[in-house]
């Protein structure tokens, strides 16, 4: 089907404060933010789809879901309630680690991605919970999670974690934007803001059939061993804040765009049209130290690219946000007409004053200092493969979720983490609680015979990976060298990180016990390798 682009306008999504104020002062509040099956119009040419949505009603939930602003240093409590349907409206697959209710339900749970807060509240895949709570998985501890935000301010969403159903639960649209906001830090920079000019951009890509539901292949490419689970999905059609390819009106002047890319597996290389710049102010979580200006940038999924756009330097009155980024990322197709266009700008012919401006330096945190680390890691990305050469497993260092962790922090340390990667494919790993710095990339030379090493030992030390990092190096954009808590993975390279297990902003330790059950997890933020099951957990010790 061909729909026709820039015909709906873009939405913004419903704002939800998670806090209250009691006369002029600030306190912590509790929402109740539900789960409903419901239909969604995704575009004026499409019939209405069904899908999953966050929302505080099921007539004002909405795909993505709200966006939930908070506060630095005022608690926000939330209660996730699942109020799905008994049968899922996307296949999934009972052969990769999944969590299986035994009677029926859809099992969910919700991750604050880039959150700071104890394991009982991180959503671990393994504490999801069914419709009513009626049934829990193992980790499962309780109904009202408790969200910190004591952390620097920025920019995080929600998302499903569940066991396995991580790539359906997101597909089906469980999703949504989450803002920490610190006033005393922020209004001095004097940055785009207020509804009309500071918008998350919730960007991610879909397939639908002509009835309006969205198509997912039924059949596994090994269905002898997953009928169900793909390497990677992709869709055609590219949605932003809920329609696809939306238009928006704007002025000729500065606008804040906090864009998140939240597909599966699709990677995204963003430019104008016309030649504007994206100013680059802050990334997944944490703000730059100053601001850097590019033409075109690459967002990896569950990255996020807090960005000023100056529509005054704009020579021509719209601009269209397309992207070139081959998928799989990098080495598969190139785009085509329908996946490589986003959205347009319509913009005013009149210029007009602006109150907005980019200051030269931003925000400034204790730097990351490699010296100070107490333990060097080596973590190995390997695809698995079987006598008909079809991926069957991704795994991290050759290791299943289910094995006990491997690594295991000291809270309030720091960490150098050498991922290997030995894949075709770029990965983007996430790491939860712990922020990092990308120190370097390096190619590796001889890889074929590394990695010949690696199947049989398994072992970057014992296969002396110093003798095979000495290859190009692979700069960090500038844009991408503040704190981070997801990553891009070069394939053939080993990507050199720097991971601080502390609170960036003052070093403080946490505010809670990050040692206690059931712990965090670290993966690739590609859903469909998460789920099938390139994630490991992550235990701290005190
Ligand atoms: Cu955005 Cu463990 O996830
Ligand atoms: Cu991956």
């Amino acid at each position: 089907s061909h729909l026709e682009m820039f015909v709906d306008e873009l939405l913004d999504m419903p704002k939800v404060l998670g806090f209250d104020v009691l006369n002029g002062v600030p306190t912590s509040k509790s929402l109740k933010i539900g789960m409903f099956h419901k239909k969604w119009k995704f575009h004026r040419d499409l019939p209405p789809t069904p899908v999953f949505a966050y929302g505080t009603s099921n007539k004002t939930a909405t795909v993505p879901g709200p966006t939930i602003e908070t506060l630095h240093g005022i608690h926000t409590h939330i209660t996730w309630r699942n109020h799905l349907p008994p049968k899922h409206i996307l296949p999934w697959d009972p052969t990769i680690p999944t969590a299986v209710p035994k009677k029926r339900g859809i099992p969910t749970v919700v991750h604050l991605h880039g959150g700071i807060d104890k394991p009982e509240s991180d959503g671990n895949a393994n504490s999801w919970f069914t419709a009513g709570f009626k049934e829990k998985g193992p980790t499962w501890t309780k109904k009202k999670y408790l969200y910190h935000n004591i952390q620097h301010p920025g920019n995080l969403w929600y998302h499903d974690h569940a066991m396995g159903l991580t790539r359906v639960n997101l597909l089906a649209g469980l999703i949504g934007a989450y803002i920490i906001r610190q006033p005393d830090i922020e209004a001095p920079l004097r940055l785009p803001y207020g509804d009309e000019f500071d918008r998350p951009l919730i960007v991610f890509d879909r397939s639908f059939r002509t009835d309006g539901s969205i198509y997912m292949d039924p059949t596994g490419n090994n269905p002898s061993i997953h009928p169900q689970w793909q390497p990677e999905y992709f869709g055609d059609a590219i949605i932003v804040n809920g329609k696809a390819w939306p238009y928006m009106k704007v002025r000729r002047r500065k606008y804040r765009f906090r864009i998140i890319n939240a597909s599966n597996a699709r990677f995204f290389n963003f430019s104008f049209t016309n030649g504007l710049e994206f100013i680059h102010v802050a990334a997944d979580s944490a703000y730059l130290e100053k601001p850097v200006m590019v033409n075109a940038f690459l967002l990896a999924p569950s990255e996020i690219a807090d960005v000023v756009v100056d529509f005054s330097r704009s020579k021509s009155d719209s601009a269209i946000l397309v992207n070139n980024a081959p998928y799989p990322y990098p080495s598969g197709d190139p785009v085509n007409e329908s996946n490589g266009k986003v959205m347009k700008f319509v913009i005013n012919k009149h210029p007009e004053g602006d109150t907005w401006r980019v200051p030269k330096t931003l925000v400034k945190y204790p730097s990351a200092d490699s010296s100070s680390a107490s333990l060097t890691r080596y973590i190995a990305m390997f695809e698995y493969t079987s006598d008909i050469d079809e991926p069957t497993h991704l795994y991290l260092n050759g290791k299943s979720y289910e094995e006990p962790a491997t690594e295991m922090p000291k809270v309030g340390t720091s960490e150098v983490w050498n991922v290997i990667n030995l894949t075709e494919d770029n990965h983007p790993l996430h790491i939860h609680l712990g922020l990092f710095v990308v120190l370097d990339q390096t190619e590796l030379v001889n890889v074929d015979e590394f990695k010949d090493c690696m199947s049989k030992i398994n072992d970057a030390v014992k296969c002396h990976i110093s003798k095979y990092a000495r290859g190009r190096k692979i700069e960090v954009p500038a844009h991408e060298k503040g704190w981070k808590n997801v990553y891009k993975m070069t394939p053939g390279c080993v990507t050199k990180i720097l991971v601080r297990f502390a609170l960036i902003h003052s070093n403080a330790s946490y505010p809670f016990d990050a040692s206690a059950e059931p712990g965090y997890v670290y993966h690739c933020h590609i859903l469909d390798h998460e789920d099938n099951v390139m994630m490991r957990p992550l235990k701290f010790i005190k």
